[in-house]
């Protein structure tokens, strides 16, 4: 590919030269390669005509609680933009409702990181089995509209790891094949060219799908390039110009944009876009009566009944008038929201259409606005009838969010006055999020229908008439009052002075109702039925030695109708965890006719037990009691036990340490499959064997560890029966763990042990006759942790003294016990004063694989920096430096005369791409044997956009 060529695949066009689709990227005729077009996205296929179903707002999607529908909504949306002629669907999305006023909560919904994971994860898996590309966006924090495109998003690790990334991992776990970063910036820092895209997002998730940015949300050619942003979606900073000066000027290494082209074209490779590209276009027919037929029962499913006092609902024979009031009930009905997640109704059915339609001649109908001067007339209507339905709503849209959480333009009062002219008055509230209802107690039933689609008046009519019994619940909480929410303050909504404080912190929708022992007016999960639930036998079991627990109970409908319902699970944490008091860990959807007891199961894995830890930042399992809760919504948890984690269940860590170290295999097919592809971070590559029986992989970790998980990501070819085993010296090995019935793709399995290698031994193929092949071979073990004093920040120099300390293979490594001729700690490394006046002290160093390693911060990873170091030495040798596994450079040290003369020697134009924060420096001895006494990095380039400056 040509340089051109390269460039053309990473910048999307948008607008007009996009055609009618929001975003694309041209083919290539001359390498075959097919454009890619790119159109929202999460409601429906959004197009300029009217041509494709306006489904329910994902929201409503949300509000069944119902994965199996969500897997079916995108397939039918993915089916719709396949045959649109669209690649790449922009959806779903997935920020957090944290503030319940923010513009854009209709096209995800849920305060909960696990609900909206879960429903996210099965829509990608709709939209992509119908070979079109999903995106799970934005990508992160960007869960507000106000000055979107400046706003920081300021959020500690912990959250964002516990609540703001969870459904982004959920989705990576899936398979999404696209990622959006979003508008804002995270902790000052846009999220374009944040550290998360490469180091959380690529790196620890192993996310091998493509980045791209919002529409206009890049700010930087450098800073996207070196951060993981992929493709540059109408912004300009990735145009031709640009991106030659970046790569001319050293700011960004060449391979940076091969690995951008490469993502992009492997995925579409991975989708078929090659060989099986869609034919449709935007002229072709993709609606079927089908789908609206499935648009009204997700709008059906997905409304929630709130209250029913008296069982007034479902309305019956017994009722021969209905009065149907407000705006939003005929003439302004509220069925979508507004911006880029607005789809083009191709109907739109009114609640008064549908109510008068499913009445027939059962029961007359009549309507009033109710505002204005029509308010007498809608109280007259309302006395005279035997129920009165008042719709009530405020549409939102991208670009703005809700001034207050009251419902507007004096729907409250108009509530308020049809209650008291009819105590059988029913509220139908068309809402984004939770709505502040100050008339709650004073009607006799309230559904919320969300933004429900085309299909609106209809869906509500069967829920009205009892066709279709309520099972939906609430994703989030509807708090009693404005000063009640987990972000009462300005600085935590809207921000001040650019700011927006997640000071919450944990505590985001219920977790903050309970921590606070407040009562909210309808709480996260809660949603009636016509029917009743029981739920008795509770059964919790051990916990297994890498952290499965099982939970079991009995379901029973115990009222006299068919319908489903909701048992969600909480967990309450041991409270050396520091977690809110109950977390929901799972749910599912049950459908029992009236009478019938189903037996449920949970299954929980260490995942579910663990919380982030911001020191070792990685995830651990606190030991201690877990309470389990099980119940029909946060505030109605039916049946109570208990577990305990006694012994410690390993945690996870963010390195993986078996990349780019030394790989060893029985056999390899060929020379573009070596060993070497399984440690090399890129999924893309692989290590194939031969086909003979028994063939093994086996990876020196250079230095023996504490291992605590080995992540395998398998080609087609896998192992169905294969031990993990470990050894200290490559020759005696003893297994950690044996299958003898896998089926391949990423396992990740959690294992203990000490040893240095770590073999993979595989003795039955998956696929008799063609042998093993790896992605990726992954080992973690124990986090580093800095064993005291201060980080040392790049730039700048860090002396010898104040390297980190603490177990051999922690952050350093020695194997020699009392080197002869220095001053040695009582670990064996050798420190000592140098004998030159204020030299401070040296390490010594004499044997090749030794290494030490501090902990540094660095602050601009896109900077260009130049390596210094003090050394002494009496004969030649080598160092080389490495930034978390990646190598920056090798340092050739002279014999400079003598232990302690001193020479500086520098390495020139060193980029450290890919993240910031607290990395791990390693200084590695290759050859030779000498003394440092300092190592300096000086930032020679500042990488902004065009900002080049000397130190
Ligand atoms: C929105 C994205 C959308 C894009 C393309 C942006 O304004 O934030 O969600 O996919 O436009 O329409």
């Amino acid at each position: 590919m040509s340089f051109g060529e390269k460039v053309a695949m990473v910048h999307g066009a948008g607008g007009g030269a996009a055609g009618n689709y929001v975003g694309n990227i041209p083919a290539n005729a001359r390498l075959g390669i097919p454009s890619l077009n790119l159109n929202d996205g999460p409601a429906g296929v959004r197009l300029t005509d009217s041509s494709t179903t306006a489904f329910p707002a994902p929201v409503t999607l949300a509000a069944t609680w119902d994965t199996a529908l969500a897997r079916q909504y995108g397939s039918q949306m993915g089916a719709q933009a396949r045959g649109k002629g669209v690649e790449v669907l922009l959806g779903p999305m997935m920020n957090i409702a944290r503030a319940y006023q923010a513009g854009r909560n209709f096209e995800g919904g849920s305060e909960d990181p696990e609900l909206a994971g879960a429903i996210s994860a099965a829509e990608i898996n709709g939209i992509q089995s119908q070979r079109v590309i999903a995106t799970a966006k934005h990508f992160v924090c960007n869960d507000q509209e106000i000055l979107r495109n400046t706003i920081s998003s300021d959020v500690d690790e912990r959250t964002r790891q516990e609540i703001y990334y969870v459904p982004f991992l959920a989705s990576v776990r899936a398979g999404a094949g696209a990622v959006m970063a979003s508008y804002n910036r995270v902790n000052s820092r846009y999220a374009c060219e944040s550290e998360a895209l490469n180091a959380t997002l690529k790196k620890l998730w192993g996310f091998n799908g493509f980045v791209m940015s919002d529409w206009g949300a890049g700010f930087s050619t450098v800073g996207g390039m070196n951060n993981g942003m992929d493709m540059d979606m109408y912004s300009g900073y990735f145009p031709s110009n640009s991106i030659t000066n970046a790569i001319r000027l050293g700011n960004v290494p060449a391979s940076e944009l091969d690995g951008m082209v490469n993502r992009i074209l492997t995925t579409m490779f991975q989708f078929g876009l090659f060989d099986n590209p869609p034919i449709g276009n935007l002229t072709s027919t993709v609606t079927n009566p089908a789908n609206n037929q499935f648009a009204r029962s997700v709008a059906a499913e997905g409304t929630v009944l709130l209250k029913n006092s008296g069982g007034l609902l479902p309305l019956g024979s017994s009722v021969h008038s209905i009065a149907v009031i407000g705006s939003v009930a005929s003439v302004s009905p509220i069925s979508t929201g507004g911006g880029s997640a607005s789809v083009n109704l191709p109907y739109n059915i009114t609640p008064l259409a549908g109510i008068t339609g499913r009445a027939g001649g059962g029961a007359t109908v009549s309507y009033a606005q109710g505002d204005g001067s029509s308010l007498s007339q809608a109280l007259q209507l309302a006395t005279n009838s035997d129920v009165a339905i008042v719709c009530v709503g405020q549409q939102t849209s991208e670009g703005s969010d809700r001034s207050s959480l009251s419902l507007p333009a004096g729907q409250d009062t108009l509530v308020s006055a049809v209650a008291a002219a009819n105590p059988h008055t029913v509220v139908v509230l068309y809402s984004s999020s939770a709505t502040l209802m100050p008339w709650a107690s004073q009607v006799a039933a309230v559904l919320v229908a969300w933004y429900p689609g085309q299909e609106n008046g209809n869906a509500l009519a069967q829920v009205l008439f009892g066709d279709v019994n309520p099972s939906a619940k609430l994703p989030v909480t509807f708090p009693a009052s404005a000063n009640q929410v987990p972000t009462s303050t300005t600085a935590q909504f809207p921000g001040v002075s650019g700011h927006v404080s997640y000071s919450e912190q944990l505590l985001v929708g219920y977790r903050w109702y309970d921590a606070n022992n407040m009562s909210p007016l309808f709480p996260f999960g809660c949603g009636l039925s016509y029917t009743t639930f029981g739920y008795s036998n509770l059964t919790v079991s051990a916990v297994s030695p890498s952290g499965q627990v099982q939970i079991g109970f009995d379901l029973t409908n115990t009222g006299n109708l068919t319908g489903a319902e909701v048992p969600q699970l909480y967990l309450g944490f041991p409270a050396a965890a520091g977690e809110p008091p109950k977390l929901l860990k799972g749910f599912q959807r049950i459908s029992l006719s009236s009478g019938q007891t189903q037996h449920a199961t949970f299954n929980l894995d260490w995942q579910d037990l663990a919380n982030w830890d911001a020191t070792a930042r990685g995830w651990i399992v606190t030991p201690g009691q877990f309470q389990v809760l099980v119940g029909s919504s946060s505030r109605d948890i039916r049946l109570t036990g208990s577990f305990t984690v006694s012994s410690p269940i390993p945690p996870s860590d963010l390195a993986n340490v078996a990349l780019h170290q030394p790989v060893t295999v029985s056999s390899t097919l060929s020379t573009n499959t070596p060993g070497s592809a399984a440690v090399d971070g890129d999924p893309t590559s692989a290590w194939t064997s031969l086909a003979a029986d028994p063939q093994w992989i086996a990876v020196d970790l250079g230095v023996t560890r504490d291992l605590s998980r080995v992540r395998l990501c398998w080609n087609t070819n896998y192992a169905s029966s294969y031990a993990i085993q470990i050894s200290p010296d490559g020759t005696n090995w003893t297994a950690i763990f044996n299958t003898n019935n896998d089926v391949g793709g990423i396992e990740d399995i959690l294992v203990s042990g000490r040893g240095r290698y770590v073999r993979i031994y595989g003795t039955v193929q998956g696929s008799s006759g063609n042998g093993y092949s790896l992605l990726e071979l992954e080992v973690y073990s124990q986090p580093q942790r800095p064993f005291g004093g201060a980080i040392n920040n790049l730039p700048g120099q860090i002396q010898a003294e104040a390297y980190d300390t603490g177990g051999q293979g922690v952050a350093y490594y020695d194997d020699t016990p009392g080197n002869l001729g220095g001053v040695f700690r009582s670990d064996d490394v050798d420190l000592e004063p140098t004998t030159d006046a204020g030299g401070g002290y040296d390490v010594g160093w004499i044997d090749p694989g030794e290494w030490l390693e501090y902990t540094v911060n660095v602050p601009d990873p896109s900077a260009i920096y130049s390596i210094k170091a003090r050394v002494a030495s009496t004969a030649a040798g080598q160092m080389r430096v490495r930034l978390d596994g990646t190598v920056l450079g090798t340092v050739q040290i002279p014999n400079t005369g003598g232990w302690q003369i001193w020479q500086t020697v520098t390495l020139t134009n060193v980029s450290i791409a890919g993240g910031c924060g607290a990395r791990a420096l390693r200084l590695e001895m290759l050859a030779g044997g000498f003394n440092v006494n300092w190592i300096e990095f000086d930032r020679v380039q500042i990488c902004g956009t065009n900002n080049i400056g000397l130190k």
